[in-house]
């Protein structure tokens, strides 16, 4: 299809919107409620162009103009060009070329401004405002501003977690369409008309899952994320692109320290793995990186744990380690280590002759997955087996829906995706009849056609249906093009050795690929590198049993039965009956490498967060090596990516950016004596462990909102 952009020439696939039409001849349109994700409706009137067509004659030609070139008839008022699709020989003209264009987006954001508050000087969106920056280059440059303006609520709070300043509010509907598209609730809307709109709940507030992505797709400073308000200005702020590993999702993430604090975390575009929204978790889950953290090493004197210098620890490690053969020692990580960390200890087990190694949580089997969370989204038939995805994998949650309502999947320009993409509708319709939850009910059961409630095994049931549920959803599997079988951790607990041989069946016999969800963040990675006990060495679930142990970022609540060395971020429960603990970096501080549930090796950056003498798990087994007298082979980042890079075949030094999907063998089949049932949001958020008042604290300055101008804390950013 032929477009012509401000005298430019372009071939451009069918269906392209004339707002892309114009971001793909490298020219610009100010917008508001355009969304790369949600449907195009024509609110905010702010991406007007000139637009017109030609026409065919009678004789069937098109007419021509008095050179004798093919004449375009312009529509007579400029149009939005977010609603329009773009035609066959069409030509648009942006400000660039049409004054007329030019004076119709002043005159909207003449409008736009007209009841806005002047609050850009304490606003958080200022600096990253979408209006600001519009009125900037799209205003007229002069206010006429000469009357009272409208005056609504400031600290107006749909939850927890989402406050509401409803003056600053532009009516562009992205919330509500995010709401009703993405995580199919339809809880906010418009509440009265003209002047007095303004966005409201029903009464309740917001559902908890996925609602912090108002933030995000908010244009202005209207919806704003409570535990990161007033923290900072966001020109202040150090932003790390990075990746999210409280999952094995691996969200793309931007977190933003200021100070050396983590003050908020913002969903980052991956097409591919989380489209542009986070769970909540992911998002407000992020405080205890910045609290009561440890700083320096600790070492047990007397009875009581006192503070220490790294070389104090090292020297009292080896001491805690004299006349002990070290392979003896148990080596235990936690499955959100990096791909590097892994290795590293993996190669001090080597050299120790250590056979107790283990990360944690894992389940007995690894289980590799065949489907991507593409396939997911553009699957015909879905069927959940024993997930809870809520708990284990948010965002799969929101592919399932995407799928559910057609799996439409945004075109990709030059420019990025499609500003606006005219397949996707308001209030889409879903197809509950190709998703069944197959287990205990989970919040996605209510978008489910069919729903079991079974048992222990899951999968066993499903393989020898004995209800009429059970039968439809082999049926729907067996009848669909595209199945997709997700298996979470009701299946994968109770998996033993005839485990892989029934899934493999069940695989083979509907042709369903296999989404398996991991226990934790990198255990997918970890089972790669076959991080799990050698021959005759205890898992993770006997570690009392070990004469000495290393443990990082686990918390048993137990101790080897010898001496035992702990790195922790926190003092922990575990790091209370420890002998040494280590203060070790949370997952927002390394460089370094995770494999997420589709097998995508994703790349994790180190922010600016200032957590004292801190160390990654690599060079703590520097100094773990050092104490037991041994030289390791791994001493540093660049080392351990080329051992990586050396086991698994993936340069992980150089991973593009949106990670690689590269499939690793299925490894291990080690029995553990634990099951584990992940739960993403109290451990991170709500745990006594970490003394955390914050919840508390967010409600008592939602109470005093008025006060909230004038707390000299909340403007220094410092509590
Ligand atoms: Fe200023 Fe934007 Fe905040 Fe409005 S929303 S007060 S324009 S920074
Ligand atoms: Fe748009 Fe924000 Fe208003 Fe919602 S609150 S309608 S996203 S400006
Ligand atoms: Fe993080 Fe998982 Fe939530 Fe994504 S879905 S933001 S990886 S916790
Ligand atoms: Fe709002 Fe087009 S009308 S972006």
């Amino acid at each position: 299809m032929k477009v012509n952009v401000d005298g430019i020439e372009l071939d451009l696939p069918n269906g392209t919107s004339a707002i892309d039409a114009v971001f793909a001849a490298g020219h610009d349109v100010p917008y508001f409620c355009a969304h790369s994700y949600l449907s195009p409706i024509g609110a905010c009137r702010m991406c007007l162009v000139e637009a017109g067509t030609p026409r065919k004659g009678k004789d069937g030609n098109f007419e021509l103009d008095e050179q004798g070139n093919v004449k375009i008839f312009y529509f007579p008022k400029p149009m939005a060009s977010c609603t329009m699709m773009a035609t066959e020989g069409m030509h648009i003209k942006t400000a660039k070329t049409s004054d007329v264009v030019a004076k119709s987006q002043a005159g909207m954001m003449e409008f736009h401004l007209i009841n806005h508050p002047l609050d850009c000087p304490t606003c958080d969106k200022g600096g990253a405002c979408e209006l600001q920056d519009r009125a900037f280059e799209y205003g007229y440059g002069a206010s006429r501003f000469g009357f009272d303006r409208r005056h609504a609520g400031k600290h107006y709070p749909l939850s927890d977690f989402i406050i509401l300043d409803q003056e600053r509010c532009i009516h562009c509907k992205r919330c509500v369409r995010y709401f009703e598209e993405v995580p199919a609730q339809e809880v906010l809307d418009f509440i009265e008309r003209g002047v007095h709109t303004f966005i409201d709940t029903q009464e309740g507030g917001l559902p908890t899952g996925f609602q912090g992505n108002i933030a995000d797709v908010c244009p202005v400073g209207a919806l704003l994320d409570n535990v990161a308000r007033f923290r900072g200005r966001n020109w202040e702020y150090d932003h790390t692109p990075t990746t999210c590993t409280l999952c094995p999702v691996g969200c793309s993430i931007t977190v933003d320290a200021r100070n050396g604090r983590l003050e908020r975390i913002v969903g980052r575009e991956n097409r591919e793995v989380n489209e542009m929204w986070i769970c909540d978790a992911g998002r407000f889950g992020h405080v205890f990186a910045s609290e009561h953290r440890l700083t320096t090493p600790l070492i047990r004197e007397d009875g009581k744990l006192r503070e220490a210098t790294w070389d104090e620890a090292i020297a009292a490690m080896k001491a805690g380690f004299e006349g002990m053969n070290p392979a003896d020692l148990g080596l235990y990580l936690s499955a959100d280590s990096t791909l590097e960390e892994g290795a590293a200890l993996e190669a001090l087990a080597e050299q120790l002759g250590a056979k107790s190694v283990d990360h944690w949580p894992r389940y007995a089997v690894s289980v590799p997955s065949s489907a991507t969370l593409t396939d997911v989204a553009q699957a015909d038939a879905i069927v959940v087996l024993g997930a809870d995805l809520g708990e284990e994998a948010p965002i799969v949650e929101l592919r399932i829906l995407e799928a559910l309502r057609g799996g439409i999947l945004p075109n990709e320009f030059t420019h990025g995706t499609a500003i606006a993409d005219l397949r996707l509708v308001e209030r889409p319709a879903r197809k509950p009849e190709k998703l069944a939850v197959i287990g205990k009910p989970s919040r996605l059961s209510a978008h489910a056609g069919i729903r079991a409630e079974v048992g222990e095994n899951p999968l066993l049931a499903l393989a020898n249906p004995n209800t009429d549920e059970l039968r439809a959803a082999l049926a729907l599997l067996d009848k669909a093009e595209k199945p997709v079988l997700v298996i979470g951790a009701d299946v994968l607990n109770a998996a033993s050795g005839s485990f892989s041989v029934n899934l493999s069946d069940m695989a083979a016999r509907t042709g369903a690929k296999i989404l398996a969800i991991p226990a934790g963040a990198n255990s997918a990675g970890l089972a790669g590198l076959n991080l799990v006990p050698r021959s005759g060495g205890l898992n993770y679930a006997s570690l009392g049993q070990a004469k000495a142990a290393f443990i990082s970022r686990l918390d048993p609540k137990r101790r080897a039965a010898g001496f035992t060395v702990v790195h922790d971020t926190h003092l922990t429960d575990t790091a209370m009956l420890a002998d040494v603990v280590l203060p070790a970096v949370t997952g927002y501080e390394k460089r370094g490498t995770t494999v997420n549930l589709e097998g995508r090796f994703l790349g994790l950056q180190q922010a600016a967060l200032s957590a004292g003498e801190s160390a990654d798990l690599i060079r703590t087994l520097t100094a773990l090596a050092e104490a037991l007298g041994v030289r390791p082979s791994v001493r540093g980042l660049r080392s351990a990516q080329g051992l990586v890079t050396q086991k698994l075949g993936v340069n992980v030094a150089e991973l593009p950016q949106g990670g690689v999907i590269h499939r690793l063998p299925r490894t291990f089949d080690a029995p553990t004596a634990q099951t584990y049932r992940p739960e993403l949001w109290k451990p991170r958020m709500m745990e006594k462990t970490w003394q955390s008042t914050w919840v508390e604290r967010i409600e008592s300055l939602v109470d005093n909102e008025w006060e909230l101008p004038m707390a000299g804390p909340m403007m220094g950013g410092d509590d």
